[in-house]
């Protein structure tokens, strides 16, 4: 289950770090790519040299390795790399500092960054582990999600005997491999996802484009997939990395090309999901030379380009799942509603411009979700891998 995962292994300072080379090396004979970030602390423990030349990768533990050169360790790029985090072991500082969002080194700073699950192995002399701050720190994280390795009773380096003990690389590994082979609730679906723009070109070096990343539709793509969906992705031009482990991912550049690639696939879907901003018109003309500039106005005359989830709806394969998104400023509720009558959706997802930290370049979202059945349901500002994760229970729900 865990092979081609790729996880960050965080090393902190204390004296059960020196297993951190056994886990290691579990993860390697289990097929991971790890890469390991330690805390200055943990380096007293363990030496860097036995964990890179274990992992097979450098290990970092500063955010810069010569700043004058430029480099950076860049976090954020860590964060989004790992299919899984695992802090092992994780000290009480570590824990209290993950609970309170302190950012003062590149560990803490990659678990602010990262998107995929986290996991803490605690490990402490047995009075750190019972105090209340502990606790309640441990809580919080869990709270949030984070999933804790619980540490066991045993013989702790204090000499005293109780709870504290980092649970064994073996077990680590299990509890990690077992994450993973939770049966997703879209395994066996085949799930068909549009995402970014459309460019309508005028002549060899003009186009007619808008703003959409394509950010909204990848995090589907990837919410999908860690659901256990086969995914096949139709992509406008976008500026940002596509999710590893998808079953098929498909670059066009205008709207017949993105007609022509989603009819190529629709038949095969279970689910659609038209994220993509396909233009809604394209130039009438195309100039095979570029068009030299005149005194004087120039018009363009535009078409309308085929709507691609009208086309689908008029379309639908019986138990097909067809979800579309609407970007509306004004009436957007009546306008949305409109919109999955007329193209026979059985959902749609309405963003506002209105809403502050909604729509194109933003890393947030706000939708509403639309259902064929007259339910609605807002949500809150949320990061759009958060919206994404609604989406997908949303029709994980449909379907069952
Ligand atoms: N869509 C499509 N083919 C098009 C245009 C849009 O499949 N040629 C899809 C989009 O992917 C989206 C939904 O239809 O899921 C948006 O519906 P649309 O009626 O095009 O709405 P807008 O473009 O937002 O705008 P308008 O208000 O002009 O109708």
């Amino acid at each position: 289950m865990l092979r081609n995962k790729r996880i960050i292994l965080g090393v902190t300072g204390s004296i059960a770090a020196y297993k951190s080379s056994y886990i290691v090396r579990e993860f390697i004979k289990a097929g991971v790519e790890v890469k390991v970030i330690m805390t200055l602390a943990a380096r007293d423990f363990v030496t860097p040299l036995t964990l890179a030349t274990l992992s097979k990768h450098p290990v970092l533990y500063k955010f810069t390795e010569d700043a004058e050169a430029g480099d950076w360790n860049n976090h954020v790029d860590l964060g989004l790399w790992a299919d899984a985090m695992v802090i092992a072991p994780a000290s009480a500082n570590t824990l209290a500092k993950m609970a309170q969002g302190i950012c003062d080194n590149l560990l803490m700073a990659t678990f602010l960054s990262a998107r995929c699950p986290v996991f803490v192995a605690p490990a402490m002399d047995l009075d750190m582990y019972a105090h209340d701050s502990t606790t309640e720190n441990l809580k919080q994280l869990t709270e949030r999600g984070v999933h804790v390795i619980e540490p066991v009773e045993g013989e702790l380096a204090s000499g005293l005997e109780g709870k504290g003990r980092m649970a064994e690389p073996e077990t680590i590994l299990s509890q990690i491999t077992a994450f993973f082979s939770i049966p997703g609730p879209l395994r066996g679906k085949r799930v068909l996802i549009t995402a970014g723009p459309t460019h309508e070109p005028i002549d060899p070096v003009r186009f007619i484009a808008n703003r959409s990343t394509g950010r909204m539709g990848l995090a589907i793509a990837e919410v999908a997939r860690d659901m256990g969906a086969e995914v096949y992705l139709i992509n406008g031009p976008v500026n940002i990395p596509i999710p590893e482990g998808l079953a098929g991912v498909e670059y066009i550049e205008s709207a017949d090309d993105m007609f022509k690639a989603v009819m190529a696939q629709s038949d095969l879907s279970d689910i659609i999901i038209m994220s993509a901003a396909v233009a809604d018109y394209r130039p009438l003309n195309y100039s095979t030379s570029k068009v030299k500039k005149k005194e004087g106005e120039w018009s363009l005359s535009l078409e309308r380009t085929n709507d691609i989830l009208g086309h689908l709806g008029r379309h639908k394969k019986t138990g097909q799942m067809l979800v579309g998104f609407a970007l509306e400023t004004d009436n957007e509720m009546e306008n949305a509603e409109e919109k999955l009558k007329r193209k026979n959706l059985d959902m749609i997802v309405m963003n506002s411009l209105q809403d502050e930290g909604a729509g194109f370049g933003h890393d947030t979202n706000k939708v509403t979700f639309i259902f064929k059945d007259g339910r609605i349901e807002e949500s809150t500002l949320k990061s759009k891998l958060d919206v994404a994760r609604d989406l997908c229970r949303h029709i994980s729900n449909f379907i069952k």
